[in-house]
């Protein structure tokens, strides 16, 4: 990025909360609704983000050898230059329509991990091009064996060496912004939807540009010459049921490289993840979109590590706003922490949206560390302040 441009990035959105207000002028309604809404009354949305809010931390101003901490983290075998990355988000192609390379291009060229989702709008392959060795694949298991194993040889045969899968779609989700606006994907142009459209003319440009959005990964196994509903519903077909603790070791077996399962809260359940054979665990409740009483992965984020022990990689999502929520993440118990919606508010910025929120995340980390007196992400643990008397933790958890 140029340093003008840069800069006046840097003046006009200085916070994820700046880059949100633009977003939300930029994004036609029924997208817009998709991408920050939750299930039902949206508490657990609320709640990721409250959760996160209330988790103190010391700042020790006499600390020695803490003047210019260190962001870089070892993950997997590899060293990366931030903590935190890019959570799977489908349908970023209707959202924005064309962000997704951008996105991941950046994630690449600021050493920080991208997750494609089966979801996408563009195929597996071509965003391999994008994200390169950053990039990671998240599965959503298809209910079929033999259409998953095709899936799973595609991401290995696209280079792929981290499988994300995610376990907590069970069933069809609910979720009452979309049907009010009768969201499908491609999407029915109705009344409303064709007048949310023409509100966001920059949006109906791109999508004149990019296309209509398709799931590039689940439509080759359509049957040809399906309506639009009757695609959706076969595509709804493919992921209904559990992924059991059988489905998950079938998935080990066919896969070489790391997986990762995401979408884990319960301590118990995360070991069950382990013993089927996963090298790590995302701690999420999928941004409050799939049961609104579930706690928030700050919440649990203490009681997993706990049961997992130090040397599991954990990992943690929901409701991380800044550098200082990454900071907090960690301090809980996780070793990396990756951010969902901040990134589509960063994409309507333009194509350098991505690298600006990167940037700024950085800066804001960089900046909590140091005033915390903690040289590097690691250590952020030994930071956590007690919580202010009488005020209960989310979740219950009131011992850190
Ligand atoms: C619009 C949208 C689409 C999502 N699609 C997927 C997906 O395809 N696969 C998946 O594992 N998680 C998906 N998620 C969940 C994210 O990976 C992540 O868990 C969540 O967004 C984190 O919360 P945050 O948005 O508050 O950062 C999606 C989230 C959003 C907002």
């Amino acid at each position: 990025m140029a340093d003008r441009l840069r800069a006046a990035m840097q003046q006009r959105y200085p916070s994820v909360a700046h880059m949100k207000a633009q977003a939300a002028r930029r994004i036609p309604r029924f997208a817009w609704d998709y991408a920050i809404g939750g299930i039902g009354a949206e508490a657990g949305v609320r709640r990721n983000i409250d959760d996160l809010q209330r988790v103190l931390m010391m700042p020790r101003y006499l600390a020695e050898g803490a003047d210019a901490p260190v962001l870089a983290t070892r993950l997997f075998g590899r060293t990366l230059e931030a903590p935190f990355g890019v959570a799977p988000m489908g349908l970023n192609g209707l959202i924005w329509p064309g962000c997704e390379p951008p996105i991941a291009a950046a994630a690449r060229r600021h050493g920080v991990v991208h997750v494609l989702s089966t979801h996408a709008t563009r195929s597996l392959a071509d965003m391999k091009r994008h994200s390169g060795d950053n990039g990671w694949f998240q599965l959503y298991p298809p209910n079929d064996p033999a259409l998953e194993s095709d899936l799973i040889g595609r991401a290995r045969q696209a280079g792929y060496e981290v499988l994300v899968v995610t376990i907590d779609i069970p069933g069809a989700t609910r979720r009452a912004r979309d049907i009010r606006n009768g969201l499908s994907v491609p999407p029915r142009i109705g009344a409303r939807t064709l007048a949310h459209m023409l509100a966001r003319p920059r949006w109906l440009a791109r999508l004149a540009r990019h296309g209509i959005p398709h799931f590039r990964n689940l439509e080759p196994y359509a049957p040809d010459g399906l309506g639009i509903e009757a695609l959706g519903r076969f595509l709804g077909s493919l992921l209904a049921g559990h992924i059991t603790a059988d489905r998950l070791r079938r998935i080990r077996d066919q896969w070489p490289g790391r997986l990762v399962v995401k979408g884990v809260l319960d301590p118990a359940e995360a070991a069950a993840c382990l013993a089927c054979g996963a090298d790590a665990i995302v701690v999420s409740n999928h941004g409050g979109r799939q049961l609104d009483a579930a706690p928030s992965a700050a919440a649990m984020l203490p009681a997993i590590r706990a049961r997992l022990g130090p040397d599991v990689p954990v990992f943690a999502d929901g409701g991380v706003r800044s550098g200082l929520d990454i900071a907090r993440m960690i301090a809980l118990g996780a070793d990396y922490v990756f951010l969902g919606r901040p990134f589509l508010f960063a994409a309507t910025l333009g194509d350098d949206g991505a690298d600006h929120l990167i940037a700024v995340l950085k800066e804001e980390l960089r900046t909590t560390l140091l005033q915390l007196g903690c040289d590097r992400p690691a250590r952020l643990p030994a930071f956590l302040a007690a919580p202010p008397a009488g005020e209960p933790l989310a979740g219950g958890q009131r011992e850190w």
